[in-house]
């Protein structure tokens, strides 16, 4: 600014001498015109640059703008260094902002800002997903308006935002389950944050399901063999007639100590995540041991054909391979009546899978359990399965069995007729 002042001293001078001799040399007039035009060099000078700069601003490039000499560079230049760093601030907010939109349109959560009104003023995607909202149609929208879910509407206009608010059967197909709660922050505003708890919520009935179904399965055996137990202790019963008692309270204890095993087998496949072992297992082995248990179970009333097509061996582990195989043929002569037939079978498939057949020539199973049959407890006929001593596990632990070795298990059925469960394993699971 000195320099700036300098000069224009300097000029000032300059002018009254430059007016002086043309007033000494040409008289007064030219003395004046002389000195005006002298003065007004600067003024002109000020006039483009302001000029340019305003053509600059209008672009919105005053940052681009080439500096001028003399005084307005030194103004210019400092413009210039003030619009560049606020032009920087500005795109280090809207990165840090567009940082946090991916961040919540990351979160596997939905989320939703309501202003103190309650109306949107933004949600992610997971938040439209569940709700069916549109962000640009329904921004400044209130939520109680969109979301019309009765315990919802209270849950906003009471404001009992302690406890998150679990709403059922929501999104499009009615199958989801949401847990929300609304967290207040800033000026009134509200922050919904909400948790798709559908698998949550499907794994705590399926648990309830469970402890209801084992203490039925319980019950039974236990309120059969304490009625004995009081006949016994309160009956003054001949030897034949007590024998007769201890069996069927045997039976009974029996019956409970196979639900145990059967338990305790699915509990282990369960928590034992890694993949079964890969010892080679020889079929041909495993098919004696099975016609000798079927034989022993069946006592004659159903006639067998086991067959080895191939002579393939299977990789995996062998305790786990021979409890699936028996578990079949055992469902097999168990709902198949006397004389039926059963036909057991192992062979490489056309495209190279190993198969673990059996076919019986029982009722078969309606096509509507098909589905369901590997669920644990799930029996067609419960009073039928219960004679049988069946508890409805079997399946179910054939079929953890047959995912630990990347197995498939198919069930084909035609009622009347009689039903084929095989195991189908892969390729990379036989050995020769
Ligand atoms: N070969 C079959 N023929 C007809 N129905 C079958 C056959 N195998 C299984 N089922 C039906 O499938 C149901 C489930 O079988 P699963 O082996 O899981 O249980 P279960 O035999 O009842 O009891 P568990 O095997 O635990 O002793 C059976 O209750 C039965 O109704
Ligand atoms: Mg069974």
């Amino acid at each position: 600014m000195i320099s700036a002042l300098t000069r224009f001293i300097f000029l000032v001078c300059l002018a009254f001498i430059a007016a002086f001799i043309a007033l000494y040399n040409w008289g007064p007039e030219w003395a004046i015109f002389i000195g005006i035009s002298l003065l007004s060099i600067p003024l002109v000078y000020s006039y483009i640059n302001l000029a340019r700069l305003g053509k600059y601003v209008q672009s919105d490039s005053v940052e681009n703008m080439p500096l001028p000499s003399g005084f307005w560079e030194e103004v210019f230049f400092r413009l210039q260094r003030l619009v560049r760093a606020l032009k920087q601030r500005i795109r280090n907010i809207e990165q840090q902002h567009d940082h946090f939109i991916e961040a919540f349109q990351a979160s596997p959560n939905g989320i939703v800002m309501l202003d103190e009104n309650d109306q949107i003023e933004w949600c992610n995607a997971i938040a439209e997903r569940f709700f069916g909202l549109n962000f640009k149609r329904d921004v400044l929208q209130r939520i109680n308006f969109l979301i019309r879910r009765p315990e919802f509407i209270q849950y906003i206009t009471k404001r009992h935002f302690d406890e998150p608010l679990l709403l059922e059967r929501m999104g499009q197909h009615s199958s989801l389950s949401l847990m929300l709660q609304a967290f207040p922050f800033g000026n009134q505003r509200h922050l919904l944050l909400i948790q798709n708890v559908t698998d949550l919520q499907k794994a705590d009935a399926m648990r309830r399901d469970f402890v209801a179904n084992v203490s039925h399965e319980m019950r039974t055996p236990i309120t059969v063999l304490m009625g004995f137990l009081e006949t016994v202790q309160s009956l003054d019963l001949e030897k034949s007639q007590r024998d007769q008692y201890f069996d069927m309270m045997m039976s009974q204890a029996q019956r409970m100590k196979s639900l145990v095993e059967d338990l305790l087998t699915l509990a282990n496949l369960e928590a034992n995540s890694l993949p079964a072992t890969t010892n080679k297992i020889n079929v041909e082995t495993l098919m004696a041991l099975l016609r000798n248990d079927a034989e022993a179970l069946s006592q004659g009333t159903h006639s067998f054909s086991f067959n080895m097509i191939d002579k393939d061996c299977v990789l995996g582990d062998e305790r786990e391979i021979l409890s699936a195989f028996s578990n079949l043929v055992s469902n097999a002569i168990r709902y198949t009546p006397d004389a039926g037939e059963i036909d057991v079978k192992w062979r490489v498939n056309a495209q190279g899978q190993g198969e673990f057949s059996v076919t019986d020539t029982g009722p078969g199973i309606a096509s509507e359990h098909l589905s369901r049959l590997t669920e644990r407890f799930y029996r067609v006929d419960r009073s039928r399965s219960r004679d049988t001593g069946g508890t409805g596990l079997g399946l179910a632990i054939v079929k953890h069995i047959a995912s630990r070795h990347q197995a498939q298990l198919l069930i084909e059925s035609t009622p009347g007729k009689g039903s084929t469960f095989t195991l189908q394993f892969p390729k990379e699971r036989l050995a020769p």
